[in-house]
């Protein structure tokens, strides 16, 4: 392991994972960025490395493609770069009826959302449970706590991720922490990838990209196994599991735009 603290962020080209080295690089990682983006990744590198004197390397790759992880591994292996933080944050939605959805994208939705973070976090959990230390974030979304109509495979991909990083942290510990961040609504790529425009509550409730990577960058170096980011989420959340399943789907319905679409 490192003497320094090296995290490798995947979908560190935009939004939440842009957040996530920023607020790391302050605390004095050393980075590497992943995303299909080189430009931005690129970019972002050179801002870092000249505002808080870190060293980041940025290593593109398209996590939807089978056997990425495995690719990208063996580049990092390559370079000697082994990271003591993963966090597995890349992810996209598809907001539509489920039966419209096109299969190409729910497959690589799936894959990357799914296959590629449990390849990531067996590959770097492995290593970082040998090395006798290490910190997992896998980031998944307050949709993990309920069914999503119109986010459907979208919010499934999140309970898994919410499960699987659930169970890690109780199979990990106590050497190496896995966390898992739940954000809500945030204004970044996600919105205009997912086809998702929110309603004005659910806008009311977002909160910066900034804050929620201190809150989850925070609860990972706590050792938390899950944080829900902001107080109305938390609410929304703990509301959820008071009413029926199908209530709280219902509800998600409408505030993913339920009855607007033409078939
Ligand atoms: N924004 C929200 O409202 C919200 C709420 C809850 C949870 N989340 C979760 O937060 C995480 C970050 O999303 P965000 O809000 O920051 O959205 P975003 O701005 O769209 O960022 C998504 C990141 O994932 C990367 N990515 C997408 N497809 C990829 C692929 N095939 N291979 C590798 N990287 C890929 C993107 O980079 P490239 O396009 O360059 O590949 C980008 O860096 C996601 O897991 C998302 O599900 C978001």
């Amino acid at each position: 392991m490192n003497a320094r603290k090296l995290a490798l962020i995947t979908g560190a080209s935009s939004g939440l994972g842009v957040a996530l080295a920023e607020d790391l690089a302050r605390r004095g990682y050393d980075l590497i960025l992943t995303a299909r983006s080189e430009a931005p990744l690129q970019d972002l590198a050179e801002r870092l490395r000249q505002s808080l004197k870190v060293a980041v390397t940025v290593a593109a790759s398209d996590l939807s493609v089978p056997g990425s992880v495995a690719g990208l591994a063996a580049r990092l292996d390559g370079q000697g770069l082994q990271p003591s933080a993963l966090i597995a944050n890349a992810g996209f939605g598809i907001n539509q009826p489920f039966v419209d959805h096109d299969p190409a994208r729910l497959t690589a939705m799936l894959q990357l959302n799914i296959v590629s973070l449990s390849e990531m976090a067996r590959v770097y959990g492995a290593r970082m449970a040998r090395a006798g230390s290490g910190h997992i974030m896998l980031v998944a979304s307050i949709a993990a706590f309920q069914a999503t109509p119109l986010l459907g495979a979208y919010g499934a991909s999140k309970a898994f991720v919410l499960s699987l990083g659930e169970a890690l942290h109780v199979e990990l510990a106590p050497k190496v922490g896995v966390t898992v961040l739940c954000p809500g609504f945030m204004e970044t790529g996600f919105g205009a990838v997912a086809g998702f425009n929110p309603n004005e509550m659910t806008r009311r409730t977002a909160l910066p990209a900034a804050k929620v990577a201190r809150i989850g960058v925070d609860a990972m170096l706590r050792g938390e196994a899950v944080v829900v980011a902001g107080g109305a989420n938390k609410a929304m959340v703990a509301a959820s599991r008071l009413i029926p399943r199908m209530t709280a789907a219902r509800i998600a319905y409408k505030a993913s735009g339920g009855g607007s679409f033409k078939r």
